[in-house]
């Protein structure tokens, strides 16, 4: 997939900005508070309807004005999409997909691929597990629209058991119980199935690319650790998980075990990364990973537009390099306040809240 437009209309600091980014290499660079970040969060807004840092929709208007849009035009082999939305302070927003209206992307039934690295990220390496199992989780739903019905059901299935372990013990408490625990079984086991394969493939794939970004100096390892103990009977074992955790759940009226407590180990030369690593090797980790899923994306058969803020800054020229040549095959936009060097298809200077191409 390329991006081949991209028009931010009274969104955050932007009254109103286009540019056609390259096919390739793309560095933004401007001062701080330029609004280069405020760039690949509409981006990714626009294409995924998530947010890059902790906003509301309405955070993104302008704060003058009451409407606020983004449009990205894309190719992806023959096919060309235009996606808009449209966000008005006394409305819900409105997404077009070449001019017709649809409620939510996930009408689509498919993703429109983007690996993204912000300063957020960090907290995959740094924070508690539900960012670790985030990254995974929204890594397998861009390759996996089974992956994601399956997460959306086991969700559906908790907030449900949650909601009957509050109720106190109606007549048929066992039966319902019984009732939404297949359900969360049969979700959950897919689940755990699928976060086992996936975690593997970014352990093979994080590996390398890690030791490059570190010339050979750091091994990075990634392992699956899942709530549930045991690959040999998931059905059975988490089963077991839950009646033996019952009673403690009743207390709580919360589900204490199940993939939803799952985690990530990260190991970087055998020593866990979020205890002992220094900042940059958490912020080169972490880096490792989000390229590792690039790399997972494409083989998987979906080819993502990489956006990494506020990367390069922080790297020496070799590890710039690298990175150059590690996401040679993408559509790639980074951020940056200083002037880039390297062989960047295009590099393009926002000032005064016009992007200009310099090269
Ligand atoms: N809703 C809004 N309306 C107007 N301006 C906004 C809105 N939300 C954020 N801003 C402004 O956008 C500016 C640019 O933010 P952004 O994070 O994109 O800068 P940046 O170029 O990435 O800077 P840095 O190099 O420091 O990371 C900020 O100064 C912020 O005050
Ligand atoms: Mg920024």
């Amino acid at each position: 997939m390329k991006i081949t437009h991209i028009r931010l209309y009274q969104y955050r600091n932007h009254l109103d900005l286009a540019f056609s980014p390259a096919a390739t290499h793309n560095v933004l660079y401007g001062n701080n508070a330029a609004g280069k970040t405020n760039i690949l969060e509409a981006v990714v807004f626009c294409l995924t309807g998530g947010f890059l840092r902790n906003a509301t929709e309405k955070d993104l208007i302008h704060y003058e004005k009451d409407t606020a849009s983004v449009a990205v035009s894309l190719e992806e082999g023959i096919r060309t999409y235009e996606i808009q939305v449209i966000l008005r302070r006394d409305r819900a927003k409105e997404i077009r997909v070449n001019g017709e209206k649809i409620r939510s992307l996930r009408e689509l039934d498919r993703v429109f691929p983007i690996s993204y690295f912000t300063p957020e990220d960090l907290r995959i390496a740094k924070d508690s597990p539900q960012y670790r199992r985030r990254f995974i989780d929204a890594l397998l739903s861009d390759v996996s629209v089974p992956y994601k019905n399956a997460l959306s059901a086991y969700h559906k299935a908790l907030l449900q058991r949650n909601t009957l372990l509050k109720s106190a013990g109606t007549a048929h408490f066992m039966r319902q119980l019984n009732a939404i625990d297949a359900q969360l079984i049969k979700a959950g086991c897919y689940i755990m199935a699928k976060r086992d394969e996936m975690v593997q493939k970014v352990r093979k794939e994080a590996a390398p690319v890690h030791a490059a970004l570190t010339d050979e100096k750091e091994d990075l390892r990634v392992f699956y650790q899942s709530d549930i103990e045991g690959k040999e009977e998931p059905v059975k074992d988490f089963l077991q998980a839950l009646s033996d955790n019952l009673e403690k759940d009743r207390r709580l009226k919360s589900t204490g075990r199940g993939p939803h407590r799952d985690d990530l180990a990260l190991f970087i030369n055998e020593h866990p990364l979020r205890l002992f690593g220094s900042q940059g090797q958490q912020r080169t980790a972490v880096l490792s990973l989000k390229l590792a899923e690039a790399k997972i994306k494409q083989k998987e058969g979906v080819q993502p537009v990489l956006l990494l803020d506020d990367v390069y800054s922080e790297l020496d020229t070799e590890r710039q390099k690298m990175i150059a040549s590690i996401t040679e095959e993408h559509q790639l936009m980074t951020t940056t306040v200083d002037i880039p060097h390297g062989n960047n298809e295009a590099v393009w200077h926002l000032e005064n809240g016009r992007m200009n191409r310099k090269r």
